[in-house]
């Protein structure tokens, strides 16, 4: 099976990329990732030298090289994960967001008309479905209420995605997930950023009363059930997938710094998110009951190992944070 894996330099796709690599030895993946920001090479070292991984630098809205990157290495299925992904900088500016999350996806859409696949898998999020009150759980049927720019613009290439399966017969399936965490995570997200603050004794911000929730879920465990959405899913669905680790953001600040011997007076309550969603909980029962997948990572035994993690991978996030990131992390927290 070919592969075109979008996105495949940054967290979730690079991690999804060692995944199958190392699951499937016959398997070969192209991966296209424009690197921005988020996208990191060093992520996929293990199969710099792999002949069944082929690396291109380019951009999901090039229709020409996407097309014939899906002709050229005769690609049976896509797996979108390319996003700007971060709802603060979808505050800060939004026109990339709508350029790489919705025209991105269409353009991954048009090819997919011209190029007949087995599947395509488009990676959401359960952001699209708005925020929850202390109770209930998302489902697959819910209506779309997207609250944040980020959330929008995943919502819009969802429903372009369902159109292109409906109009054309794109062997589409949907997986929107909750928050993952583990290594090579970008320190601008709660947990690399609340580690590396602790780590390095800067203040941890937390926004607003610290009270949202967020349904955590290791990213190995997500790879895992996209891995089964490609195998097993059937076109023109969707599926939740979440972790069932329900935290709220200061509860998972101070076990953080449980675990790294550090004093709780780092914790420092800024100014809240605009617009920000209160609780996240998805309701896994239908990729569980169809599909037969299963988190098999508790959020304990994950969070130590994620946070040994970055304490052992510090040139990583050095070079990472020692860059552009500082000028982000000004523009984001000074003074607020
Ligand atoms: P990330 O920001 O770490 O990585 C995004 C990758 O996409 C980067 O490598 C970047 O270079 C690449 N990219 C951005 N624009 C591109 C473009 N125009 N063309 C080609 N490549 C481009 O994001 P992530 O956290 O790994 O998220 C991956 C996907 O999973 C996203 O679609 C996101 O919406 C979704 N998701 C993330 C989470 C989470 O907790 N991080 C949860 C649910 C869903
Ligand atoms: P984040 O990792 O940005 O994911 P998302 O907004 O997509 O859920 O944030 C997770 C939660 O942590 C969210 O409720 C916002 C909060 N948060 C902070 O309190 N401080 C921070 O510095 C960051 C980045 C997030």
């Amino acid at each position: 099976m070919t592969l075109l894996v979008t996105g495949g330099a940054g967290f979730i796709g690079s991690n999804f990329v060692l995944h199958m690599l190392r699951k499937y030895p016959e398997y070969r993946i192209v991966n296209l990732d424009k690197l921005t920001y988020a996208g990191n090479l060093e992520n996929l070292r293990e199969v710099e030298s792999d002949p069944r991984h082929i690396f291109c630098q380019g951009d999901i809205c090039d229709s020409d090289l996407v097309l014939e990157l899906l002709r050229r290495y005769s690609v049976e299925a896509v797996v979108n994960f390319a996003a700007e992904s971060h709802v603060d900088r979808s505050i800060l500016e939004a026109s990339a967001f709508v350029r790489t999350n919705v025209q991105g996806t269409g353009v991954l859409l048009e090819a997919a008309k011209r190029h007949p696949l087995k599947k395509f898998v488009q990676i959401s999020t359960d952001e699209v479905y708005g925020s929850l009150g202390p109770e209930g759980k998302f489902t697959e049927s819910m209506p779309l209420h997207p609250n944040s720019p980020y959330a929008a613009s995943k919502a819009a290439a969802d429903l372009l995605g369902l159109a292109y399966h409906h109009t054309f017969g794109v062997p589409l399936v949907i997986t929107r997930c909750s928050n993952n965490y583990g290594p090579y995570q970008f320190p601008e997200k709660l947990i690399p950023l609340m580690i590396i603050n602790a780590m390095t004794g800067r203040p941890l911000p937390v926004y607003g009363d610290g009270g949202n929730i967020r349904d955590w879920i290791h990213v190995l465990d997500h790879c895992d059930a996209v891995d089964d959405v490609l195998h097993k899913g059937n076109d023109g669905e969707i599926y939740n997938i979440g972790g069932g680790s329900e935290l709220r953001n200061i509860d998972l600040v101070k076990l953080i710094l449980e675990h790294l011997g550090k004093p709780e007076s780092l914790i420092s309550f800024v100014e809240d998110r605009p617009g920000h969603d209160r609780r996240y909980a998805n309701d896994t029962g239908k990729i569980q009951q169809e599909l037969g997948w299963r988190p098999r990572y508790a959020f304990e035994a994950g969070i130590a190992e994620t946070i040994r993690w970055y304490q052992r991978n510090e040139s990583w996030w050095k070079r990472i944070v020692s860059g552009e990131y500082q000028q982000y992390y000004k523009m984001m927290y000074e003074g607020r």
